[in-house]
């Protein structure tokens, strides 16, 4: 096991109805004047952004909003909401809605305390040193990032999608009601099932030696993602399935899964230059890329695919060689991923096959010219990555 430091010092409030108590953990939080930050319609719909705006409204907290976040959040939202919180005077960012929501309002409570350029936090000119407090009802199961660190938006301008991990993207709260996750559409609950699972594949695949602790939490995670993302999927309104899915979705993500190992990341990498240059969904990418990852890289340790297949999949493996076990292992995950309706490669993901002029621009954007590597488990230049791409279609 690794040395490691694990700080995780999100508030997490789960169950029925505690979208409820957002104006009390307002309160706790001393904001007075907070942005409302959320998508396009899910939350208007169900009622939620009411139910919100009424628990505010019992303090003597003042809000104003900002709606309009799509999927791939844009740097241009992020840059108007920044703007209205140094306008209003705003002191907390309060996101509700999914991933998407989540991280663009991370990116205001960045910039709603810099002088700078938001992006010059993103392309890594500058280190983030402050932010406003913020917190989150989250309505997906999926990123993780109501309790992450991260955040991840795109350029429009220029097609680049970007992560930024600081401790100051950690939520001050977030209230998870399983119950608001009914509403979503079965693709988007399918890509949040892939998006758990890969959380927690990234970490598992990665150098190291004995961390057992660490490892069974992850065989954990992906059997109940597996097994109750079957069950959500068949009947979205199962209560205890929303509620594994969700909490899954945290656990998968706040690096329990990964403590003591040095995480791989090189899926997730290659998935945000496909969601970036052709705007598909996140999960859906992860689903398009993984099996050529897996194929591609799996010689650099055989043995800990054939542990997760039989410790989280299921499968008896003991009789086969060893490349026929990992095969197995590939197959069974990229099959259930096929089972939840997620596509199995790019040319399924985007409609049509990658172009090679395509392929390559992928490759460059990831390896930043040739000049960056990716990944632990096998660390890959460009050329590998080119390869990956290929394999993909
Ligand atoms: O905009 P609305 O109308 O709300 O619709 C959204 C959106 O169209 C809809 N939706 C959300 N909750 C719903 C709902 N529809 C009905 N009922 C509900 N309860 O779902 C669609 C997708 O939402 P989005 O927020 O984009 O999905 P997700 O949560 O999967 O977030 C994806 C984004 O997060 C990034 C991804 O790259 C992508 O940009 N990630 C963020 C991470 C992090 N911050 O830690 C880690 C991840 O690896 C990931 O990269
Ligand atoms: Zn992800």
């Amino acid at each position: 096991m690794n040395n490691f430091k694990y700080y995780a010092p999100t508030e997490v409030i789960f169950g029925r109805d505690v979208e409820n108590e957002v104006g009390s953990e307002l309160i706790k939080s001393e904001a007075t004047k907070v942005l409302v930050h959320y998508g396009g319609q899910s939350a208007i719909k169900s009622g939620l952004l009411e139910r919100v705006k009424k628990s505010i409204e019992e303090t003597d907290i003042e809000y104003v909003m900002l709606g309009g976040v799509v999927p791939n959040p844009r740097l241009s939202k992020v840059r108007e909401g920044i703007e209205i919180c140094k306008e209003e005077e705003v002191d907390f960012v309060l996101a509700v809605g999914g991933g998407s929501v989540l991280d663009s309002a991370k990116a205001i409570a960045y910039g709603a305390v810099y002088s700078g350029d938001i992006w010059d936090f993103y392309d890594g000119k500058e280190q983030i040193t402050s932010a406003l407090p913020h917190g989150n009802i989250i309505t997906l199961a999926a990123t993780g990032s109501e309790t992450s660190s991260s955040s991840v938006i795109t350029n429009e301008e220029t097609g680049d999608k970007v992560g930024v991990n600081t401790e100051y993207g950690r939520p001050e709260f977030t209230l998870m009601n399983p119950e608001l996750t009914y509403t979503l559409p079965p693709y988007q609950t399918a890509c949040g099932i892939v998006d758990i699972i890969m959380h927690t594949f990234e970490r598992y695949f990665s150098p190291g030696g004995v961390n057992d602790m660490t490892d069974e939490i992850a065989e954990a995670v992906i059997r109940n993602t597996k097994r109750y993302g079957t069950i959500a999927m068949e009947n979205p309104d199962d209560y205890d399935a929303r509620s594994e899915l969700l909490w899954s979705g945290s656990l998968s993500h706040i690096n329990l899964t990964g403590l003591g190992r040095v995480g791989d990341w090189a899926s997730h990498r290659l998935e945000h230059e496909l969601s970036g240059m052709f705007d598909v969904a996140h999960g859906a990418g992860l689903s398009a890329i993984w099996g050529a990852w897996a194929r591609y890289t799996y010689e650099e340790a055989p043995e800990r695919f054939i542990r997760m297949g039989e410790n989280a999949w299921g499968l008896d493996l003991k009789e086969l060689d060893k490349k026929e076990a990992v095969e197995t292992m590939i197959n069974t995950v990229v099959e259930y991923f096929k089972t939840l309706g997620m596509p199995e490669s790019t040319t399924e993901l985007l409609g049509r096959s990658l172009t090679e002029e395509e392929i390559l621009k992928l490759a460059d954007n990831a390896s930043k010219a040739g000049n960056k590597t990716l990944g632990s488990f096998k660390v890959i230049n460009r050329e590998d990555m080119i390869n990956i791409f290929r394999m993909s279609v």
